[in-house]
């Protein structure tokens, strides 16, 4: 099985929606939290992160969003989460993901769509070093 790095943004933590996310993720069978913390993301974690936006136009509305108030971090782990989570989340802008996504069903706002998902094995490794470097 695999493990993929999610964050459920501050609009997601600020609106109410993570039991609401955590749901959709938790019904997926076989599907388990690993690790999950509620905090507010230090923008030196985030840049470790979001290195490869650095200098795009997006990049600081990006890090002022991100930094905004608490989030929350977890770890999935199960059959195909990497690119299943990320069929949860939807397409980066809200507008155009498609009703019954995460993004679809909550968001409007390309910088604010909810949660984050690895794109890739090789981003999993990476992005859960990052959030919890403690998990074996
Ligand atoms: P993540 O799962 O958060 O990585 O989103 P993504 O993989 O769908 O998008 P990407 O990695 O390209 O961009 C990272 C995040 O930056 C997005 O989720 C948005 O919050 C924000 N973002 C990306 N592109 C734009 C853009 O063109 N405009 C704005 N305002 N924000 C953007
Ligand atoms: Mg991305």
């Amino acid at each position: 099985s695999q493990r993929t790095l999610v964050l459920l943004k501050p609009d997601a933590v600020r609106r109410g929606l993570v039991g609401e996310i955590l749901g959709r993720i938790e019904n997926k069978a076989g599907w388990r939290i690993a690790a999950l913390e509620l905090r507010t993301l230090e923008r030196e974690v985030l840049e470790q992160h979001y290195a490869e936006h650095v200098g795009k136009p997006f990049y600081e509305p990006l890090m002022e969003f991100m930094t905004s108030g608490p989030a929350v971090a977890l770890v999935v782990e199960g059959e195909r989460v990497i690119e299943g989570v990320r069929t949860l989340a939807g397409p980066t802008d809200p507008i155009a993901a498609t009703p019954g996504s995460i993004r679809g069903d909550f968001g409007t706002i390309v910088r604010e769509n909810l949660i984050h998902a690895s794109d890739s094995e090789e981003s999993a490794e990476r992005e859960m070093k990052i959030f919890f470097p403690g998990l074996a």
